[in-house]
């Protein structure tokens, strides 16, 4: 069942790389362009650091799969581009490792394949701290991502329906793990109220993943005959939104979802997040073209984001957070009503 539903997931997330594109806000976000900002492309770094952690780059391969043998390949391959671009990556959900210890080699090539790259294991709310050192363990992880993803669960077939224990058991994991631990959305975003929530109960980011890209409701309706959680599609805040709203928290932010370019790297950026990830987009680069088309869009990408550091005047990608950025349309809209200036 668990095999059959990672299968699923690539299947219908690449599907709406091809036939969905939602709304994305970061359109409506954009730099004051200042000609003579300019700076010496040699003046440029990528590297960020949040929580402890430095990354040589500012971009990272989000959490996707494992668990079935078709997604054990795409493990592996992501891992061998990650490997080759110096690019952190997160696993999926290793809950299907702690159900079938058996498939723990889908997961472990993410390690295998890139033995000296920044690996996250990934988990749900749900994880008892005994199997988070499992997952850990079993890829030498160098960081913890906890997945919280109550409209993805309420429109899953087979999901959950109790989410009352996941606030306790964050703050549990937290404090039982000795790397630093990353909340995120599966991309219907993070709140304020969420990220101050998240802060107190002592994790130490969070990747606010809004709407605009990979859309799970979507996904899940996929999977149902009559698709009767429909309404579901859309659900939440994009990235663009939850960077304005959860800002001034204090906790760091990562932003994913619906990122497609490096103009929406450098916007994201701009707007506060340490680090910024992609999943489908990336997934669908990898199964169209192979490792090569993967590797060569990372380094494409980390190329322009340069080259847009470069013409904007930010010599680290913390610096572009000094530049002048115009919120238009809905995304003005919704600062308005939260009282963001
Ligand atoms: C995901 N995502 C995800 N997230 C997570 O925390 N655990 C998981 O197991 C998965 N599984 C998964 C499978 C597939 C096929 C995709 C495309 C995505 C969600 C992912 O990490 C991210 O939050 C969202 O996909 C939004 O980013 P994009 O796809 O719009 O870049």
């Amino acid at each position: 069942m668990s095999a059959q539903r990672k299968d699923d997931h690539v299947r219908l997330a690449i599907e709406q790389q091809h036939t969905h594109r939602g709304v994305n806000q970061f359109d409506e976000v954009s730099f004051v362009h200042h000609a003579l900002a300019g700076i010496d492309r040699p003046q440029v770094s990528l590297g960020t650091s949040f929580a402890g952690v430095t990354w040589p780059v500012p971009v990272y391969i989000n959490a996707m799969t494992g668990g079935s043998e078709k997604t054990g390949v795409i493990n592996r391959d992501l891992a061998t581009a990650a490997a080759e671009t110096g690019v952190p990556i997160a696993s999926g959900s290793m809950n299907a490792y702690f159900k079938d210890p058996s498939c723990a080699h889908t997961f472990q090539v993410l390690r295998e394949h890139n033995p000296d790259g920044f690996v996250i294991a990934n988990v749900n709310a749900t994880a008892s701290v005994e199997n988070v050192w499992r997952a850990l363990e079993l890829l030498r992880a160098n960081a913890l991502q906890i997945h919280i993803n109550t409209a993805q669960e309420t429109a899953m077939p087979e999901g959950d329906r109790s989410f009352g224990s996941w606030a306790p058991q964050i703050e549990k994991i937290a404090a039982a793990v000795d790397v630093p631990v990353i909340v995120k959305e599966v991309g219907n975003g993070l709140s304020r109220q969420t990220v101050a929530q998240l802060k107190d109960l002592g994790v130490a980011a969070a990747d606010v993943s809004g709407r605009g890209g990979t859309d799970f409701a979507r996904i899940e309706n996929g999977r149902r005959e009559l698709g009767e959680y429909a309404f579901l599609n859309g659900w939440g805040q994009s990235a663009a939104a939850c960077l304005l709203d959860a800002g001034g928290t204090g906790l760091p932010l990562l932003a994913s979802g619906g990122v497609r370019h490096p103009l929406d790297v450098a916007r994201a950026l701009a707007l506060g997040a340490r680090a910024v990830g992609s999943s489908g987009g990336f997934l669908r680069t990898l199964l169209d073209g192979g490792v090569p088309a993967l590797v060569a869009q990372l380094q494409t990408w980390l190329d322009q984001l340069a080259a847009l550091q470069t013409m904007l005047g930010a010599a680290t990608p913390a610096d572009l957070t000094g530049c002048d950025v115009l919120i238009e349309g809905s995304l003005r809209e919704f600062c308005a009503d939260r009282g963001i200036d």
